[in-house]
Formats: structure tokens, C-alpha cells, sequence
């Protein structure tokens, strides 16, 4: 990477896996296999390009409506992946963590994801969460509820609400990558992503690559993010002679 990476969050939305198997003549699933295979290549980027948190929408709250096929193929993928990649989890010092409703998925594969979840919950190392049958708005339920029920009368402010999130240390997203070529956010992260860099690719997520995740992550590290503010050379350019002048243009605009 040319530069500093200054994205500390990246959350990506790994679509276009149906669309790339129908191209092929073969059934959506296989897509969903193809695509499972380029998650651990992402997550070893993004180590290496000092990315901080990596949030994955792997299986949306509206995705239980697909046929029952494709669920359960998705849920034999995230157990697959847990047994392939633990050892690398652990070697890499990943924090792992699913969220959302696991309620639904077999004993087995809740027992695989407490089980990786705990091991690594002390480790300092890229911070990697699966959204699964996870809703940002379920999610910004949840957290109301769980401050209201804690704090009965008490008024909600945005800092309490952060942190009543699933899991407030991953912070605001800074960037959001979807494949795919849909431009939406379709219910992932609303809260967290206010302030996100958002960036769209046509490309279908088993045809994604570290390369273009780099490229990605090196064309948004140059976008000035002014989170709703002006550039910081600007702010101290403020001299009291450019307040003279703002005061000048105000008072003409106010007929003064
Ligand atoms: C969207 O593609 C993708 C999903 C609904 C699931 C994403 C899941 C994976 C990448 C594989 C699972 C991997 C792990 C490790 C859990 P789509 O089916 O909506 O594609 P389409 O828009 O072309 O129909």
C-alpha cells in the first residue's frame, strides 16, 4: 500500500454470488461455495493492509424468505469455514465474532462459532465479524430496548445508543464495499454507517481479489472524508480578516 491505510472499519457486501452461477449454468449454491473460498483470501488482506475491523454480511434477517436449500447451504459454508479456518484464526491473533440470530443455525455450528468466539476474545489482532441473520434495524431495536429496560424513564442520547450496538468497539465503518453492482446498503450497519465512504463494483464477489480489495482500500484512503464539516486547511484559514468578510456578505444578503 502506497500510503497509511486510514480506514479502520471496512464492511463488505458479498453479493452477486447467485448471478455468478447463473452466468455459468450451474444452480445459485454453487456460487455461495465459490464465494465462501474468497473470504479467507479478503480477511488476510485486509491483516496485512492494517485494516482494523472487517465486518462481512454473510446471511441477512430477509435472506431466511430463500429457499430452504440455499440456507442450509449457507449455513454448512460458515461451518466449513470454522472448522478450515480456526487454526489461521488463531495463528493470525483474529478476534472472531458472528452477529445477529444464530438461533436457527444446527447446535454443531453454535457450539464451533462460542467456541472460536471465546478463544479469541482476548486477541488484539484484526477484528473480524460475521453478520449473520443480523437487520441494522433489528439491531437498532435491540440496542433501545436493552438501554430502556437497563435504564427505565432514562432519555436516549446517540452516544448511549452506540454503545447498546451488538458490538460497539468496531466503531463507525469508514468504508463500505458492495459487489456485486447493486448500489444499496440493504439493511447492514445503519447506525454505523453514517459517515461511511460508500464504493460499489460490478465485480461478483467469486470474482473478487486481494488485488482489487488493495486497489479499493488505496482509492478511498485519497477521498477527503469532512464528516459533514469543512477541510481541515480551510477551518484554519479562518483568519478574523475572512470573518470580516464573511460578517460583509451576511449583512448584504440580510439587506443591512
Ligand atoms: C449474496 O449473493 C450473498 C449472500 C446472501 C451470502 C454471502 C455468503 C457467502 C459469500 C458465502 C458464505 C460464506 C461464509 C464463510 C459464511 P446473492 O445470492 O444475493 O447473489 P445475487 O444477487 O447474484 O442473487
Amino acid at each position: 500500500m502506497s500510503e497509511v491505510n486510514k480506514l479502520k472499519h471496512v464492511a463488505i457486501i458479498m453479493d452477486g454470488n447467485g448471478r455468478w452461477a447463473n452466468g455459468r449454468s450451474h444452480a445459485r449454491i454453487w456460487g455461495h461455495v465459490r464465494g465462501s473460498s474468497v473470504v479467507s483470501n479478503i480477511v488476510e488482506e485486509a491483516d496485512d493492509l492494517g485494516v482494523k475491523a472487517l465486518t462481512l454480511y454473510a446471511f441477512s434477517t430477509e435472506n431466511w424468505s430463500r429457499p430452504l436449500a440455499e440456507v442450509t447451504t449457507l449455513f454448512k459454508l460458515l461451518k466449513k469455514f470454522l472448522l478450515k479456518e480456526r487454526k489461521r484464526i488463531i495463528k493470525n491473533q483474529i478476534r472472531f465474532k458472528v452477529m445477529g440470530d444464530t438461533s436457527r443455525l444446527p447446535q454443531d455450528t453454535k457450539d464451533l462459532i462460542n467456541g472460536l468466539e471465546s478463544e479469541t476474545s482476548n486477541f488484539k489482532g484484526l477484528k473480524l465479524t460475521f453478520a449473520f441473520g443480523y437487520g441494522g434495524r433489528q439491531e437498532i431495536v435491540d440496542a433501545v430496548n436493552a438501554f430502556t429496560e437497563k435504564n427505565p424513564g432514562e432519555k436516549l442520547t446517540e452516544d448511549v445508543l452506540t454503545k447498546s450496538l451488538y458490538n460497539p468497539e468496531l466503531g463507525d465503518v469508514d468504508l463500505l464495499i458492495r459487489t456485486g453492482g447493486d448500489q444499496r446498503i440493504s439493511n447492514f450497519l445503519l447506525w454505523q454507517m453514517a459517515y461511511a465512504e460508500l464504493y460499489f463494483t460490478e465485480t461478483k464477489w467469486p470474482d473478487f481479489t486481494r488485488k482489487e480489495f488493495r486497489q479499493i482500500l488505496n482509492k478511498v484512503n485519497t477521498r477527503e472524508r469532512r464528516f459533514g464539516q469543512i477541510c481541515e486547511s480551510i477551518s484554519l484559514l479562518e483568519t478574523s480578516s475572512m470573518a470580516e468578510k464573511n460578517k460583509k456578505i451576511l449583512e448584504s444578503a440580510m439587506g443591512k
